[in-house]
C-alpha cells in the first residue's frame, strides 16, 4: 500500500473519533513525515467555547511535532465525507505554512472517489511571515 493510501486511511479513521458535539462535522487530517513511516492523524476537537475549536489539520500538525519534533512534511490529507471534499480553513493553512512549502501537496478525499490534490501555496499563497528586525 502507498504512503498517500495509508495516509487516507488514517484520516478517514481518525474523522470517527472527532469531538463534534456542536457541529456534527467530522473531519481527520494525516500528515506524512520525512522518515516516519505511520502517518500521523488528528481530528477536530470542538468546545463548548465556539473559538476554542480546533481543527483536525492543526491537530495532525501540531500532534507531529510533539511525537516527532519538527520534520519535512511530504503531504497532508484531509478527510469529510461530503463531496467535494472540504478544504483546510485558513487559520490551518497559515499553521501548514510554519511546517511546509509552497509546494507541500494538500490531498482533499471525501465521501466518495472524487480528490482534490492541491499545494500550500496555491490555497494560501501571500501567508503572513514574521517581518525581520531592523
Ligand atoms: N474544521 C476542521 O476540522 N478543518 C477545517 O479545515 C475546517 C473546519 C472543523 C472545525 C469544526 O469542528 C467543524 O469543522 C465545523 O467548522
Amino acid at each position: 500500500m502507498s504512503d498517500l493510501d495509508r495516509a487516507i486511511i488514517a484520516a478517514r479513521a481518525a474523522a470517527e473519533r472527532a469531538y463534534a458535539p456542536y457541529s456534527r462535522f467530522h473531519v481527520g487530517a494525516a500528515v506524512k513525515l520525512e522518515g516516519i513511516d505511520e502517518p500521523v492523524a488528528g481530528c477536530n476537537v470542538e468546545n463548548a467555547s465556539f473559538g476554542a475549536t480546533v481543527c483536525a489539520e492543526r491537530t495532525a500538525i501540531l500532534s507531529g511535532v510533539a511525537r516527532h519534533g519538527k520534520r519535512r512534511v511530504e503531504f497532508i490529507v484531509v478527510a469529510t465525507s461530503i463531496d467535494p471534499p472540504a478544504l483546510p480553513c485558513a487559520l490551518c493553512l497559515q499553521v501548514m505554512t510554519e511546517f511546509c512549502t509552497p509546494e507541500t501537496p494538500i490531498i482533499a478525499v471525501g465521501s466518495g472517489e472524487r480528490r482534490i490534490e492541491t499545494q500550500l501555496g496555491e490555497l494560501l499563497p501571500s501567508p503572513f511571515v514574521f517581518p525581520e528586525s531592523g
